[in-house]
Formats: structure tokens, sequence, C-alpha cells
């Protein structure tokens, strides 16, 4: 393809890498995914990182260790605060477990969570807020840590779009109490499938990791707190204490990680010179409404809503793309309340969705590649501007 949604960004590294655990015999969770985790958790900062399958594990396992860590673990009923664009598995967990959502509408420029309405969803129920930075983009971090502190709740953040990306010097994925990042293949690294749950908190990163495997002891130190060991080996070694999963993640995906860590600083680099290229191309032509950056971006894509001031249909503009072999697709999910797994949800709308219905209906997204797009950005450039003529 020409112009593709993503590519890899593997080289020779991974693939040694690879190579080395297989000649190691040795594939389940071990000294990769340790390595892993403990350079993820120098990278950005944080004291502990958990390695899991996915980044949609990394929500599942967050959410459930909320449940059972701290002094007041979420309860079912509580109420969370959410965007309206994000990801299906962002919502999913809160909804297992019981959770009732409050849908606030996203900015039409940032594509990220109006911070303008948060008061108006807050009710003595609230317990949490939901932070997504969409597509690479920071959001309002620093607003919403301020409003969680002010109020006593948990700020979850699934920053599973955004690895790379910082806002006022600090890495998105860190503002939150549990932070989630994706190493899924078109992501900023990828691991082929994967996830990272990054938190400060020693009693969560424990009660998590217990989670991640079957909810048992075997993987926490004696000392860690959140059980009693006992004398008897026996039992010790098959000793479960929490409603777990078996999220662990390979080996293989482990010792990839470590490699693309090195090179995530490089790829970001790129991927800014690519969206430099492209919002320089864009700007000023008020047929497209390009996401805004807020704070440093790491681009994981190009956004472009049909400004609905103009008549461009959306089907004119995907045919001419699709005839200038130009991938694209909708917007992260789109607005989630438009999804027929709605239905099975506890939740309330705070205010209209007049901007995610607006990216839902007129949207759509491009790749960024962590690699010079200079040719791709320059022909997408010409084929939006014939099609909205
Ligand atoms: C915001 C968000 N959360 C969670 C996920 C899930 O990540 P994964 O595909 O690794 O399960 C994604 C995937 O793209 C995402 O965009």
């Amino acid at each position: 393809m020409f112009y593709d949604l993503a590519s890899s960004s593997w080289g020779s590294e991974e693939i040694e890498a690879m190579q080395r655990v297989i000649a190691s015999g040795m594939f389940t969770m071990g000294e990769n995914v340790r390595r892993f985790e403990e350079d993820f958790a120098r990278k950005f900062g944080t004291k502990h990182a958990l390695m899991v399958s996915s980044g949609s594990a990394a929500n599942l396992v967050g959410v459930a260790a909320l449940f059972h860590a701290g002094k007041r673990p979420l309860q079912r009923g509580d109420e969370v605060i959410v965007p309206a664009i994000s990801w299906a598995t962002t919502y999913y967990p809160l909804q297992q477990y019981g959770l009732r959502l409050k849908f606030l509408d996203v900015e039409r420029d940032t594509l990220n969570i109006d911070v303008s309405k948060l008061e108006q969803a807050l009710t003595p129920r609230t317990r949490m807020v939901v932070a997504v930075s969409i597509l690479g983009n920071p959001c309002a971090l620093d607003v919403l840590r301020a409003f969680c502190d002010r109020h006593g709740l948990v700020l979850f953040e699934d920053n599973c779009e955004s690895m790379g990306a910082t806002l006022n010097g600090k890495p998105c994925g860190t503002f939150g109490d549990i932070g989630t990042f994706s190493t899924f293949f078109s992501h900023h690294i990828s691991t082929m499938e994967g996830g990272v749950l990054v938190t400060d908190d020693t009693e969560l990163y424990h009660v998590a990791k217990s989670i991640r495997a079957h909810g048992w002891t075997r993987d926490l130190p004696k000392s860690s707190g959140v059980f009693e060991p006992k004398e008897d080996d026996f039992y010790e070694a098959y000793r479960f204490i929490l409603p777990g999963y078996n999220a662990r993640p390979l080996e293989l995906s482990g010792a990839i990680g470590v490699e693309q860590l090195k090179k995530l600083d490089r790829m970001i680099e790129t991927r800014r010179a690519n969206a430099k290229l492209f919002v320089d191309l864009m700007k000023g032509d008020e047929r497209f409404i390009i996401q805004r950056e807020n704070g440093s971006s790491s681009w994981f894509a190009f956004t472009i809503i049909l400004n609905p001031k103009m008549k461009t249909e959306r089907t004119k503009v995907m045919n001419a793309l699709k005839r200038a072999d130009i991938g694209y697709r909708i917007i992260t999910g789109g607005n989630f309340l438009r999804h027929d797994v709605i239905k099975y949800f506890d939740y309330e709308c705070v205010g209209e969705m007049r901007n995610a219905d607006l990216a839902h209906d007129r949207g759509f997204f491009v790749g960024n590649h962590p690699r010079d797009l200079r040719p791709q950005i320059e022909r997408l450039r010409a084929v939006l501007d014939e099609a909205a003529r």
C-alpha cells in the first residue's frame, strides 16, 4: 500500500532477541519480561511497571486491582467519569465490575475529554475519572489530576494510545494512580501483543501482580503485605488470594520490548517530524479540522474532521483516498455511545456529545509511522484538496 495505517517498527535487533528466547526454550513470563518491566519503569520514572498480555488486559487488571487494594477500594455502583471517545476496552472493565459511567463530550480540536464539564458530572458517588489521551495527544492531565486530588478520586490513565507523549515535561501515563500502555503492533512500540501497567503505589502493584497470574501469591515477595505468608511450602506454591486472571505476557514479547524501548525516543522524534509536515501543510485550511496538540504529542496518527460548514461528504473523500491507495479509519472507536454494546452499560450522559458525534460522523484518521513520510503526506494533502474542492 502506498500509505498504510501502520507498519512494523522491528529491525534485526528484535528478531535476534526473539531467536535468543527460542534458543533458551523458556517462553512464558520470566527474565526478559522482568528486564522489560525494569527498563520501562526507569524510562517513565515510575516506581513499578507490570507487563501484561495487552493494553486491554492492563485496563482489566488495573480496574480489578482498585477493587481489591487500598483503604477505600472501589465498589459496585460507584460512579466513574469517562470521555465519549476511547477504545472499547477502556470501558469494558468498568462495566464488568459494575461501575456506573458518566460520559463527557470531547473537545472538538484536541479530541480529549472536555474538562469544563467535570464539576457537572460530580456526585457523592463519584470515585474515579478515566483519562485518555487520544492518538498521542495529551489530555488535560494536570487539570484532571488536580480535580481528582481535590475530590479524593482515583485517576485512572488509559494511556494506550500515547506512549512517549508529555505534558509540562511529565510523561503521559504517569499522572494517574494507575497508568496503562499498549504495545500492540500499530502502537509507539510493538511487542506483537502486549501491555504495561504502571503505578507508584506498591500495594496496588502487588495486588495487580497477583491478579495478573491467577490471583496467586507465587510472584509476590513474602514481605508484600498483601497476604500473610505461611510456613507450609506445599500449600504456599498454589495459594490463591484474589479473583484474578491469566494475563501473563510471553518472554518473546518481553525480549522484543527491551529492544523497542531503546528505539522509542528516536521513533517519537520521527513521528513528530512527520506531524510537523502534516500540520504545516494542513493549517489554515478551514475545510479540515485537525487535532490541536496539547503539550507534546507522540502523534499516533493524523486525524481529519471535515468541517460541517462545508458540504463535502465523507464518502467522497474516503473514495478518493481509496483510489490513491491511502489507508484510513474511524477515529479510535468514534463515539462509544453509538455502539450496540452500550445497551449492557449502566451509564448517563452529562450534556450533549456534539463533538464526539462530529468526529464519529465526519472524522477519520490516517497513519503515522516511525519513518519519514514526506511523499505520503504530500500526496495525502493533494488528494484531500482535490476531493474537498
Ligand atoms: C485507548 C486504548 N485503550 C486500550 C487499548 C487496548 O490495547 P490492546 O489492543 O493492546 O489491547 C487501545 C488499543 O488501541 C486503546 O486505543
